[in-house]
């Protein structure tokens, strides 16, 4: 006997597998969630695409899921086999929720709010990185970074994803009078970024708390849904 057709989709399950639904493995699309379409009667994964979108800002209150979509990102970087390898370093300027990241082979480093030093070095160092490669890609006529492992043969030439948790905290410690020397590099990471490479995903609870990181760098912001547990997926982690 045919079973009778079923008029609707399930729901969104509470959590998914990254491996089965970043079956591609790419770099350029990184999976971070996966949105139901009741009207179509779809579902589809949810991606950033950093070739494409430069940077990702995503903005939601307490327990939207600001950290969990960093992780996601972080954890979906690190199995691209069919692309090229990505390198994350993470900030975190939200309660430590990024240091499990730390064991993963492909994190750089996690860096916490305190540790100034640190983050004048790294924000110095994305800066000094961003200009030796548009020199670099210049010379190949690369304008992203696949492109650019293509013609310099260079295929682990790693994409850099740079994680702040707490965008908002970030902008009131360095957009600040006596700073803004960090505030300014990494604004212009984040406006020149994308054509080589290097890519900003940040979280903050409102859009005006990143105040003058102008919203033309963040052409596609995204607002995390109250009641997001239907809506994204989680790193694999529960509470
Ligand atoms: N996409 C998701 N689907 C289901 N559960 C989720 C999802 N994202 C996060 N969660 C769960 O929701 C809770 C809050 O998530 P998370 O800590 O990432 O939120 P947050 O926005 O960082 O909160 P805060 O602003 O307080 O730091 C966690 O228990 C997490 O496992
Ligand atoms: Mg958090």
């Amino acid at each position: 006997m045919v079973p009778p057709r079923r008029p609707w989709l399930d729901e969104l399950r509470s959590h998914y597998s990254l491996i089965e639904l970043a079956s591609q493995r790419l770099d350029t699309k990184l999976v971070f969630g996966m949105r139901d379409d009741p009207e179509a009667q779809a579902q589809h994964e949810v991606v950033f695409e950093p070739d494409r979108d430069g940077n990702l800002i995503a903005f939601g209150a307490s327990g939207t899921g600001k950290t969990t979509l960093l992780r996601t990102i972080a954890v979906a970087s690190g199995f691209s086999d069919k692309g090229g390898p990505s390198m994350v370093y993470a900030l975190d300027f939200a309660g430590r929720g990024l240091e499990v990241l730390e064991q993963l082979p492909n994190v750089g480093s996690v860096i916490d709010a305190a540790d100034d030093e640190r983050i004048r070095r790294l924000v110095k160092e994305l800066r000094e990185l961003v200009d030796r490669r548009a020199a670099d890609f210049a010379r190949c006529e690369a304008d992203t970074i696949v492109h650019y492992r293509e013609r310099a043969n260079e295929p682990d030439e790693p994409r850099v994803l740079v994680l702040i948790d707490g965008l908002g905290n970030f902008a009131s410690e360095y957009d600040a009078p006596g700073r803004y020397e960090v505030w300014d590099r990494l604004a212009w990471v984040a406006a020149n970024g994308r054509a080589v490479g290097v890519h900003l995903v940040a979280t903050a609870d409102r859009v005006n708390s990143v105040g003058p990181l102008s919203p033309q760098l963040v052409p596609r912001p995204a607002r995390l849904p109250i009641g997001l547990r239907s809506g994204l997926l989680s790193a694999g982690h529960e509470h």
